[in-house]
Formats: C-alpha cells, sequence, structure tokens
C-alpha cells in the first residue's frame, strides 16, 4: 500500500485510499500499460504518414502501443503497377514504430478494396496466383521478423454470408485464402496471420460463415492464427460484440479488436455521446473477458479525422478524442475501466505489472488476467 501511494500524485491519494479499502487502486498508466496490466497484450490504433508528426502524435505515442498502419501497406500503394514496388511510405512507417519502442500490424494483403486497376482485371487463374504470392512475397518479406501481425485477408464475406465477388474469389474461387496464408507463413513465420472483416458483431449468417471457413480452415490445416473483427459499430447495436467475441474464440484461435469506433447517427446529442460512453467499455470489458483477445486497436483518435466524415456522412464523432483533441466520456469508461485493476496491483513507474496477493487466472499471453 505505502508502495503503490508512492507513485501517485496527491490529488488521486484520497480516491486510491477508498478504492483500495475496496480492493481497486487507481493507477497513472496509458491506455496500452493498463491493457497489458489486464493480462492483454495491447491497446492500439491506427498510424501513418498524415499521422506521424501531426497534432495527434502525443496521444499516439502516450497511449498507445501496437499500430495498424492506415494506407500506406495497401496494395494500391505498394504495388501500383505490376512488379513496381513501392517502400518509401510503409518504411517510414515502419521506423516510426520502431523507434518509438511500438509494434506494427501490417494492414492489408489480400482485399477487394485500395487494389489497383491492373489487379482487378485479371481473369486468368495462374496469373492471379503468381500475382498473390509476389505481393505478398514482397511485402511480407520486406518487414520479416519485424512486425506482429498481418491482416493477410480483409472483408472477404457478403452480408449474407457468401462470398464477396471480388477478384480473388471470381478467379480463384475459395483457394486465394488458402493460398495467401500459406504464402504469408513462408515470408514471415513469426507474425501472427489474421483474416479479418466487419460486421461479425451480432449473430447472422456472416459470423456463420466466418466460423464456418475457420472451420474449413483448420481441417486443412491452412497456417491461419487469428480473427480480427474489426468493430466499426453503430451506436445502439453494440450489445451483442461481447457473445460473438466469444463464439470467434471457440475456434481456438487468438482474436483481437481491430479497427474499433463507435459511430453516431447525426445530430450527435449529449444524451448520445453518454450511451458511447458505456458502449466502449462494454466492447472494453468484452476483450477482457475472453482470454482469446489479444488486444484492441482504434481505427482513430480524433473525430475530426475518422475515417467515418468521408466514408459514412450520415454518422458522427465515432471516436474517444473529440474534433478539439479532449477526451470524451467514452475516453473516461475505458479508462476507468482498465483502472479497476485487482488488489495487489504494484506500479513501476508508468508501466503497470499486475500481481495478485490471492492466487489470480493467468492469462494466456503469459501475464495476470484480472477478472473485472
Ligand atoms: C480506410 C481508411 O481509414 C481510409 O483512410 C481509406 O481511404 C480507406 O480505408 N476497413 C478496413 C480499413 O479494413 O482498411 C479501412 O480503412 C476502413 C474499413
Amino acid at each position: 500500500m505505502t508502495r503503490t501511494l508512492s507513485f501517485i500524485n496527491l490529488r488521486r491519494s484520497f480516491t486510491t485510499l477508498l478504492l483500495a479499502t475496496a480492493g481497486y487502486h487507481y493507477v497513472e498508466a496509458s491506455l496500452n500499460s493498463m491493457m497489458q496490466a489486464n493480462g492483454k497484450l495491447y491497446f492500439g490504433n491506427i498510424i501513418d504518414t498524415n499521422t506521424m508528426q501531426g497534432n495527434e502524435d502525443g496521444v499516439l505515442k502516450g497511449e498507445f502501443g501496437m499500430f495498424t498502419p492506415e494506407y500506406s501497406w495497401k496494395w494500391n500503394r505498394i504495388q501500383p503497377e505490376k512488379g513496381q514496388f513501392h517502400f518509401n511510405d510503409s518504411d517510414a512507417v515502419m521506423e516510426w514504430a520502431e523507434a518509438n519502442g511500438k509494434q506494427i500490424r501490417g494492414h492489408t494483403l489480400v482485399w477487394h478494396q485500395n487494389i489497383p486497376d491492373w489487379v482487378d482485371a485479371i481473369t486468368d487463374k495462374e496469373d492471379l496466383t503468381k500475382v498473390i504470392k509476389d505481393h505478398i512475397n514482397k511485402a511480407v518479406g520486406r518487414y520479416k521478423g519485424r512486425v506482429y501481425a498481418w491482416d493477410v485477408v480483409n472483408e472477404v464475406f457478403n452480408e449474407d454470408g457468401t462470398f464477396r465477388d471480388s477478384v480473388f474469389y471470381r478467379v480463384l474461387g475459395e483457394d486465394f485464402i488458402p493460398l495467401a496464408f500459406r504464402t504469408a507463413r513462408d515470408a514471415d513465420p513469426n507474425a501472427k496471420l489474421y483474416i479479418n472483416e466487419y460486421n461479425l458483431d451480432y449473430a447472422g449468417p456472416k459470423i456463420d460463415a466466418m466460423l464456418n471457413l475457420i472451420h474449413r480452415l483448420q481441417a486443412q490445416n491452412v497456417p491461419i492464427d487469428a480473427i480480427g473483427s474489426q468493430t466499426h459499430l453503430t451506436s445502439g447495436r453494440v450489445s451483442e460484440v461481447p457473445a460473438q467475441l466469444k463464439r470467434l474464440a471457440s475456434t481456438g484461435l487468438d482474436i483481437a479488436v481491430t479497427e474499433l469506433d463507435i459511430r453516431i447517427k447525426r445530430p450527435v446529442t449529449p444524451a448520445k455521446l453518454q450511451q458511447q460512453k458505456g458502449e466502449y467499455a462494454l466492447v472494453t470489458k468484452g476483450c477482457l473477458d475472453v482470454p482469446a483477445c489479444v488486444g484492441i486497436s482504434m481505427w482513430g483518435v480524433s473525430d475530426k479525422n475518422s475515417w467515418v466524415k468521408e466514408a459514412l456522412p450520415a454518422f458522427g464523432a465515432p471516436l474517444m478524442w473529440d474534433g478539439n483533441l479532449r477526451r470524451k466520456g467514452a475516453y473516461g469508461a475505458v479508462d476507468g475501466l482498465l483502472r479497476k485493476v485487482g488488489e495487489g496491483a504494484e506500479m513501476a513507474g508508468a508501466k503497470v505489472s499486475v500481481t495478485r496477493r490471492h492466487g489470480g487466472r493467468r492469462g494466456r499471453h503469459g501475464k495476470r488476467r484480472l477478472s473485472l
């Protein structure tokens, strides 16, 4: 107790004392370190050449440990013309991460969007197979041993659970998926290989199709490690997320919340922001409660810069910082939840490591996991 108090500011000490008697400690820490204190690997966000030196960079460096490049690692940026590889921007992101002690989730290899026209125009099986292998070998090979994970295939399903009509599916059928995973595994055996998808947030044909696909891939020994649930959510339709994360985890794979935002139907009102607070906490708790969930990544910092503004203009205010880069209620809700680290918490500077006096379960990621 004395040791704990020596690390916190006076303003908080009274609250701490009260909470300590209730079995909780308040700690000064980033979202990332508090996720780790709860047995997870990270709290993440997106990064790219536009935000590396922008006004959000303090928040990015201060709060988050894992980064997904927002655009510069996509196919149209890395290989806009056949055989011509451009790595200047993606290298800059990798170097930014390494210089700042951050990790990277590579995003993304095989996706129907952000592909150049020359890929979309391919009709020959052999040609497309070679093109996929070449792209993956070059992109994954370049950062071999330096990234935590790759989103190998992204958004392969329609809402009704059928496969999306992408060039990849049109020409190769479902086989493009094993092909992509096998190629990626060979190119970087240490990267966690993900299938990433949106609208896995409620029961229905899409998540059923995902679970069936995973079982087929596992039966063929396809090297897939994890499912990314993008969780681009709409406020008011969030409650099923924890249950669906559990269903994804039932595959035995790792899972991650990979692109979290919770958009609000305009007009944005204080009541709707209040609801969003609870929804952010619910999703965070959903990950904490599932041992297979390795971490959460946001898709942006400030509401001003979110992709939602352009892609879904009827909605707004999806993130945890407002347009003036002030923390919103949603931030407070997530921060408050993560702060409730359990009895016996010890602090070393800003980094929190958790031990429990009375046992406690060990999470599968090698750290103590706490039930909140
Ligand atoms: C979006 C980016 O945020 C935009 O800047 C870009 O113009 C298009 O892509 N699902 C994904 C992400 O997997 O790559 C998308 O990111 C958002 C939806």
